[in-house]
């Protein structure tokens, strides 16, 4: 299966994605991610895409695709894959399609999670990340046991620089403009759309992710 997770900053696309991938043993390829471990290391995509991420605004589509097409050559055959944060725009989608083709492979289903945009400041606002296995926490809602350490492997949780409330407004305006449009585009493809709300906790949303692609059948 090869999913992608659609939806707005704060949605919960990487807290579904890592539930899922646990229960399906599926890949991740989580662009954000990739790119926030490019920038902490320093390479030449880590400093291009800095500062357009510390604004909220889209890294250019030429460099998420050439990091795609590269994670890829890296996926082992066969397996499962949750894109989350990937394709954002129409010429991702298309640079999508393609690099997919010699590979076999075309995507299965689309799963787009939404939330109102005052759930989804709240989630954002209190949102700690570790940046060793993908664990998402949020200091309200999801709190980890012990205070600023991830309840995997003990790792220092980090505050993205890009949650403080001025990036956030940008975001979401980015993705309403930018991403949102994608939705239309795979609906009148040939795969499968899901529509999943995503107000409900974790656990509800993880199962409506479920029933949705008929894994708890
Ligand atoms: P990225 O890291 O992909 O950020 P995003 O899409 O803005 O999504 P988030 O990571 O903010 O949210 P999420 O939906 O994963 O929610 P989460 O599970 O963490 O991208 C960052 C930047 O990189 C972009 O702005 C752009 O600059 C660049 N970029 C990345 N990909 C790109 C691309 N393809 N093209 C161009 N540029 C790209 O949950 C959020 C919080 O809510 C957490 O605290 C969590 O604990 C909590 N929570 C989650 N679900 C629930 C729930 N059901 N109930 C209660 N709390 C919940």
């Amino acid at each position: 299966m090869y999913l992608i997770l659609l939806g707005p900053p704060g949605v919960g696309k990487g807290t579904q994605g890592v539930l899922l991938a646990d229960a399906t043993g599926w890949e991740r390829v989580v662009t954000g991610d990739l790119l926030r471990t490019a920038k902490d290391a320093g390479t030449p995509l880590g400093q291009q895409a800095q500062q357009y991420m510390t604004a909220g605004d889209l890294v250019p589509d030429h460099l998420i695709i050439k990091m795609v097409e590269e994670k890829l050559t890296t996926l082992p055959v066969g397996t499962g894959v949750i894109f989350d944060g990937f394709p954002r725009t129409r010429e991702q989608a298309s640079a999508f399609k393609m690099m997919l083709q010699p590979l076999g492979r075309s995507i299965d289903g689309v799963v787009v999670l939404d939330a109102s945009d005052e759930v989804l400041t709240e989630r954002i606002s209190g949102r700690r990340s570790c940046l060793s296995c993908g664990s998402v926490y949020n200091m309200v809602l999801a709190p980890p046991q012990r205070e600023g350490v991830c309840d995997n492997d003990g790792t220092s949780l980090f505050h993205r620089a890009d949650d403080h409330p001025d990036t956030v407004q940008n975001r979401l305006d980015v993705y309403r403009r930018e991403t949102e449009p994608l939705i239309a585009y795979y609906e009148g493809s040939k795969s499968t759309v899901y529509h999943v709300p995503s107000d409900g906790g974790v656990d509800e949303v993880q199962g409506e992710v479920r029933r949705a692609l008929g894994l708890d059948e």
